[in-house]
């Protein structure tokens, strides 16, 4: 099943300050989409907004027909799962690797309880990491593995829709590339549609299918990949292709 998700619209102020200025965007179902743009121009609060995470003073989030509100149902929480930049913020120290996934598992209702230890299992497999990782616990393991649970707790919920947020900006350099890898072959095995955020725009042209620029609240371009990374449409998106040295496809020619 594939559904359309759209923000339309989405204003987020911090007093005087917008943070996010009326916004659209629509992803199309099972495909990538890249946000870029400079720091501080909104990219993790639209995707905050997204997941549910802030409440926007004006525009909604629809998934398909449905509105989601103010207050997300259990249901539609599920289907929006995110992965955050570092992921020792985002798992419990205190939780074993088993008990991190399975309080996904069961709050969303995905297994029983007694099917719960195989589900882990087979969650584990999906990322990478050996099931002897079951009992133990985040401090011991290393930051790109760690990214690897987080990813794992966030399909273990079965969402349609994963947004990535500088998915890899925290983690050593030897290590990216494989976790880009697997969120690659995760997004075609289990279907999803992503929002993937990154400053590095090789990254963003080796995954993306389209391109999407955010500057100080606002978007000034969505453009399909090719298009993007070969005749940007804003001035600001030629821009941050010109700040990168080596972006072979660029053409310099604007004519
Ligand atoms: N809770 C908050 N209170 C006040 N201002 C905020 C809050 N959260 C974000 N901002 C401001 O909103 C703007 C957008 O922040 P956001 O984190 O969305 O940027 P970003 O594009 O993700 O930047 P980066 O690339 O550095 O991650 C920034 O100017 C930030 O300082
Ligand atoms: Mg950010």
């Amino acid at each position: 099943m594939s559904t359309t998700l759209r923000a339309e619209n989405i204003t987020v102020q911090y007093g005087q300050f917008a943070a996010l200025d009326h916004v659209s965007l629509e992803f199309k179902p099972h495909t990538t989409l890249g946000l870029v743009g400079e720091s501080g121009s909104g990219k993790s609060t639209l995707a905050r907004v997204i997941a549910g995470l802030i409440i926007p003073n004006e525009g909604q989030v629809n998934l398909g027909s449905q509105v989601l509100g103010n207050r997300r149902t259990r249901e539609q929480h599920k289907k929006i799962q995110m992965v955050f930049q570092n992921p020792d913020a985002s798992l419990n120290p205190r939780h074993s690797v088993k008990q991190i996934l399975a309080e996904a598992l069961l709050f969303h209702k995905i297994v029983e309880r007694s099917q719960v230890e195989e589900r882990c299992k087979e969650l584990l497999a999906r990322v990478r990491i050996d099931e002897t990782a079951l009992d133990r616990y985040p401090h011991e393991f290393s930051g790109g593995q760690r990214q690897r649970i987080a990813i794992a707790r966030a399909i273990a919920v079965e969402p349609s829709f994963l947004i990535a947020d500088e998915p890899t900006s925290a983690l050593d350099v030897s290590v990216q590339a494989s976790i880009l890898d697997l969120l690659n072959t995760l997004k075609s095995e289990l279907d999803l549609t992503m929002l993937f955020i990154s400053h590095d725009l090789a990254v963003i042209n080796a995954i993306c299918d389209t391109v999407a620029v955010m500057r100080k609240g606002k978007l000034v371009e969505v453009s399909p990949r090719d298009t993007f990374f070969t005749r940007p449409e804003s001035s600001y998106g030629y821009e941050l292709l010109s700040a990168v040295p080596t972006m072979p496809q660029f053409s310099n020619d604007r004519s």
